[in-house]
């Protein structure tokens, strides 16, 4: 099915040149979609092209092209199969189409920090979790954090009622949208560059997303404020192409996947710090950020929780109960 698609895409697919990379170098394509510092995806994209070509020169050469410049996160998929890119790193909510089992991250209130996600990530059930895609032709190489996420809207949230008749944007994801549902809200699917005009013109009251993307995006410009409400993760997959991948001769592979793995690393642990500044960027800017008493927050926790009964069955009890035992 996902070749299918792919193939009816591949007309629509822009070229893209390699400027910059010498005759024989393996041309390592990176499409995403945020911006391309000051973010955690964008930072890492950028310390892992740099090691790349450092280290590889001569061997590959890799190219990152931030801010949905290439393509949004739909698409990036068929264009990895296509072999217009060779790495992307949507994040884990846009993969219902591949595999069901990602939603667990999607859980509302599920992981109570970064730290257990990276738990979580780096346990079996996580490791094993990078496979999930082979049979259609894609291979995690790596979780990539990105932040706790926040709610923001065109008036003050404090409690999940003042939801209630509000459109959100959400990313393609059914978790997200039975969520917003719990909360009386209508969930509208978007791509990431569509979001600041859909908010700037009223086509959604609201969005919820991390520190980071609120800040690089300017979301925070168009809403009354934004709500802490840290209810679930944003983080994304690094992947690549089976195909492309072993393509590389056994050498090259080898020290491709241990640089990916190191960056991957420092990626992770410089999140934290990111999304602190980045929330400390948008006071300046002069936005209201509403924190919620433990009182408010056990009614959002309250409301949302249910809809994991809905997804338990796709996504297995025991990688549920993995990803619960992680915050301990
Ligand atoms: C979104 O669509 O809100 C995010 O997945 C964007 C991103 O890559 O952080």
């Amino acid at each position: 099915v996902a070749a299918a698609a792919a193939a009816s895409f591949a007309f629509a697919a822009p070229a893209i040149a390699s400027e910059g990379c010498d005759d024989g170098e393996i041309v390592i394509k990176f499409s995403h979609v945020v911006a391309a510092t000051g973010h955690p995806k964008g930072d890492a994209a950028t310390m892992l092209a740099d090691r790349v070509n450092k280290e590889m020169d001569g061997k590959a050469c890799m190219q990152v092209f931030p801010n949905s410049q290439l393509f949004d996160d739909d698409k990036v998929m068929e264009a990895l199969l296509l072999g217009d890119v060779q790495l992307a790193a949507p994040s884990l909510s846009k993969f219902e189409a591949y595999t069901l089992k990602y939603r667990v991250f999607d859980l509302p209130f599920l992981f109570a920090n970064l730290s257990a996600v990276d738990r979580f990530n780096s346990s079996e059930a996580g490791k094993g979790l990078l496979d999930s895609m082979q049979d259609v032709g894609y291979q995690g190489l790596g979780y990539w954090l990105s932040g706790l996420k926040q709610f923001s809207a065109n008036k003050p949230l404090l409690e999940p009622s003042d939801a209630n008749g509000l459109k959100f944007r959400i990313q393609t994801s059914d978790v997200a949208e039975a969520m917003i549902e719990a909360i009386g809200g209508n969930a509208q699917k978007l791509a990431f560059k569509e979001v600041y005009g859909a908010l700037q013109t009223g086509v959604v009251d609201g969005q919820e997303n991390t520190w980071s993307n609120i800040y690089t995006q300017k979301f925070f410009e168009v809403q009354d404020g934004i709500t802490e409400t840290n209810h679930q993760v944003l983080a994304y997959l690094l992947v690549t192409s089976t195909e492309w991948l072993n393509s590389l001769d056994d050498e090259t592979r080898t020290q491709f996947l241990k640089i990916t793995e190191e960056v991957t690393k420092a990626g992770n642990d410089a999140v934290a710090d990111a999304e602190a500044k980045n929330r400390q960027r948008i006071l300046e800017a002069g936005a209201t950020i509403r924190e919620l008493t433990p009182e408010q927050r056990a009614k959002w926790v309250e409301v949302m929780k249910p809809v994991w009964g809905k997804f338990q069955e796709d996504i297995g009890e025991d990688l549920i109960n993995a990803a619960v035992a992680s915050n301990d």
